[in-house]
């Protein structure tokens, strides 16, 4: 039986029950039942329901819950949606009080309300997640000790950093997406319960206490707004799919640091798969699958924001479209990021020496230490790389004459700044990759509990 039959002449057809029909709501029993015992409670406390009437519903209510929360729960075919499911259920266990639940409410507020209720905790997980992945972050680094590797820019070797500098790039991106998570529960934390089909109602409702009994931060300002105002999911889609891009830059870094090519990292047996036709080898699947993800999870971010685009105000059933996304963007980061942590505290690293061209900077900046023009100094050590490439040497095996052949204000000691394990070291700046920096970095991360 569906909620609204009283001014049909004929039940729904089957066409437009398979095609109208929501599934994906069911995720939202638990929301919707606990949103409902609040509800009632208000109606209760306003009068709206007598004592006995309210008593029952939220008894009921009560039964339905442990239902949900064992799992025992069952929809059957007739329930268009998961309010329709949890109120039908409720009459079957006492009757026609059943009917009072939705005074004063619409489904249009009450699914806003079961999605916020659902994401505010989907938010705290993924916080959660992601300070799992920033910890692991932060131990590798501190495991990577004073490992020097190279640094990249358009894939070329740039200059020498602390291995531990790179990875802690991503405890940062990890630290901003989980604040990104707390930042949008914040929004999320609104109940537009009072909201009702789009005006509110004409019963004395208690919107803020609805919110209260749910421990929510506010309640809604404007009717509105509260039924048609997708942002919300939006914002939390996008959050995932931020994350999401994140983790797909660390996996696409896994991929090539495990190839032979490279060869900075060896990633455990357990958190590898073979090849059917190749016995020998070993294939980062975590991280390839990370980065592919990481494009559903941008789709159902787009979905979310077309979703809302030109659409009149306020409820349409086009929102009903809105859970479906949110929850797939939502499991495919709560999947990605314990395993993109496991592959990273598994991972061993043994990097290769830099190149010592890395140290190309340094040289410049020894001069620059001497009043030479940066454009002078960035000429000068230019000239001795294209002198050292002709001679088919590298700057390991530079010689002081070639030094001063390439500018009078070099000196032989300038030597020293051409080994890579030794150029961190000479960048004091604050946050600049240098073992100094990093270890504030990792102060920075523990204290802030991580
Ligand atoms: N299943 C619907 C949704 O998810 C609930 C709201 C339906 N409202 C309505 N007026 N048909 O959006």
């Amino acid at each position: 039986m569906t909620l609204w039959g009283g001014r049909f002449a004929e039940g729904p057809d089957d066409a437009l029950w398979r095609f109208t029909v929501d599934r994906a709501d069911r995720r939202l029993l638990l929301d919707d039942v606990r949103g409902s015992l609040a509800h009632a409670q208000m109606l209760g406390e306003a009068g709206l329901l007598d004592a006995a009437e309210a008593a029952a519903v939220r008894e009921g209510l009560q039964a339905v819950l442990a239902e949900a929360e064992a799992g025992e729960f069952q929809f059957t075919e007739g329930d268009e949606d998961v309010h329709s499911a949890v109120e039908r259920r409720l009459g079957e266990l006492i009757g026609e009080t059943a009917g009072k639940l939705h005074t004063g409410r619409s489904r249009n507020d009450q699914v806003a309300l079961d999605l916020r209720l659902y994401l505010r905790r989907a938010a705290d997980r993924q916080a959660e997640r992601l300070a799992d992945f920033i910890r692991a972050a932060a131990d590798k680094a501190e495991e990577a000790g004073e490992t020097v590797v190279a640094g990249y820019t358009h894939l070329q070797q740039g200059q020498a950093v602390p291995l531990a500098h790179h990875l802690l790039a991503y405890a940062w991106m990890a630290v901003r997406d989980r604040e990104r998570f707390l930042e949008a529960r914040a929004r999320i934390d609104v109940s537009p319960l009072g909201a009702g089909a789009l005006g509110g109602s004409g019963l004395p409702l208690d919107p803020a206490r609805t919110a209260r009994l749910l421990d929510m931060g506010a309640a809604f300002d404007n009717s509105m707004d509260a039924v048609a105002g997708r942002d919300f999911a939006a914002e939390y889609g996008f959050a995932c799919a931020q994350a999401l891009v994140h983790l797909s830059r660390l996996a696409e870094e896994c991929v090539l640091w495990a190839s032979s090519e490279f060869g900075w990292v060896t990633f455990p047996d357990s958190l590898t798969t073979g090849s059917s036709a190749l016995p020998h080898k070993k294939n980062p699947d975590i991280a390839e699958l990370t980065r592919a993800r990481s494009a559903g999870a941008i789709g159902y971010a787009t979905a979310l924001l077309s979703l809302q685009k030109g659409l009149p105000l306020a409820y349409n059933r086009d929102l009903q479209e809105d859970k479906r996304l949110v929850m797939a963007a939502d499991d495919l980061l709560a999947g990605a990021l314990p395993a993109m942590t496991a592959l990273l505290a598994g991972a061993e690293f043994h990097p290769p020496r830099p190149d010592s061209w890395v140290t190309a900077l340094d040289l410049a900046e020894a001069l620059v230490e001497r009043g030479v023009p940066f454009r002078e100094a960035h000429r000068a050590v230019g000239r001795l790389v294209a002198a050292l490439l002709d001679g088919g040497r590298d700057l390991s095996q530079a010689e002081p004459s070639d030094l001063t052949a390439a500018h009078p204000d070099f000196r032989e000691s300038d030597l020293a700044r051409t080994d890579p394990s030794a150029s961190p070291a000479r960048r004091p700046a604050p946050g600049a990759a240098s073992p100094d920096s990093v270890r504030g970095q990792l102060k920075t991360l523990r204290d802030l509990g991580f």
